[in-house]
This record gives structure tokens, sequence and C-alpha cells, in this order.
């Protein structure tokens, strides 16, 4: 089958690439755009580690023949540092020793990202479902729990502030 050219728009910049029709959305993201916060680990997707966000929803992007999401934005953890300031959730892992070896870390906190974007207060249930699907071999899965629900914590008093310095509701 004939190889095609793709475009994305990742982490908010447009991308073009060559692809052919196997080529998963994975390998499009480390090999021809070198973004390799997304980890190969099971390339089966039964393990998590891939996890990207596709339009706002996380897939496991082992997954993903790239050549069916021509157009799409895709979202990886390199995108989420802003200046070099980790974003909460990043921080909150640091803080709260949620990674170990990181292999599972880039798709923990994508799966997490989601969650919190959809729901920003959520239970200690809603969070276990959220990472369900991403396997860590280290932490024990509590570190990792409570860094997002911590991360959830720092999101809403950030949101509190910003209501009380503007004097209004936000
Ligand atoms: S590498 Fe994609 S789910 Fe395991
Ligand atoms: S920190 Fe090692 S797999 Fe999760």
């Amino acid at each position: 089958m004939a190889s095609q050219i793709v475009n994305l728009t990742v982490n908010g910049a447009d991308k073009e690439f060559i692809a052919r029709p196997p080529t998963t959305l994975l390998m499009a993201l480390r090999e021809a755009l070198h973004l390799t916060a997304a980890k190969r680990g099971c390339a089966q997707g039964a393990c998590g580690s891939c996890t990207v966000l596709l339009d706002g929803e996380p897939v496991v992007s082992c997954l993903v023949p790239v050549v069916t999401v021509d157009g799409a934005a895709v979202d990886t953890l390199e995108g989420r540092a802003s200046e070099g300031e980790l974003n909460d959730l990043q921080q909150a892992f640091v803080d709260g020793f949620a990674t170990q070896c990181g292999f599972c870390t880039a798709g923990m906190i994508m799966s997490a990202e989601a969650l919190l974007a959809r729901s920003p207060d959520p239970s200690r249930e809603e969070v276990l479902e959220a990472i369900s699907g991403n396997v860590c071999r280290c932490t024990g899965y509590e570190p990792i729990v409570r860094a997002i629900l911590d991360a959830s914590a720092r999101g809403r008093a950030r949101t509190e502030e910003a209501a009380t310095a503007t004097g209004g509701e936000i």
C-alpha cells in the first residue's frame, strides 16, 4: 500500500510527514517527530504507557494507524510544561514520589489530564477508573492516585485564587 502525507497538530504546532498505512501514531510521534515521552510497552493496547490525547481524549497510540487520524490534534507530555515550568500534575508526581523508573509516567499523566479536564474535582474512584488502563510496575499505584488528587486540589486552589484576585466569579 502506498505511503501518504499526514498532517497533525501536535502540542499546538502543525506537523507534516509521510507515513505508510501500518505506521502507528506512537511510531510517528517517536520516529518521525522525535517526541519520545510516550513509551512503547506492550504494543498491544494493554499497558497504557503510550497514552496520548487525540482531540482531547486519551488513546493508546500503539493501536492507532496514523493515516486514520490525518488532521487531528495530538497532545503529548512534551507539550505540558510551559517555559520549563512543570504543570500541576507533573509537579504533584514529583513531590509525591509518584514516579520511579518513569516508564508509565507520561501515559499516567495524560490519562489524568483527560480526567481533570472533564472532572476537576474527581473522587478517588474516578481517579482509579481513569488510570485503570495504565500499568505501573514500580509504585504500587497509591502515590500516583495521591498525586492526581493533589494536582486536582492545586488546580482548584489556583482557580479560587484567580477568582479572589479579580473579585469576581470565574
Ligand atoms: S504500548 Fe500501547 S498500550 Fe502498551
Ligand atoms: S514508575 Fe516504573 S512503571 Fe510506573
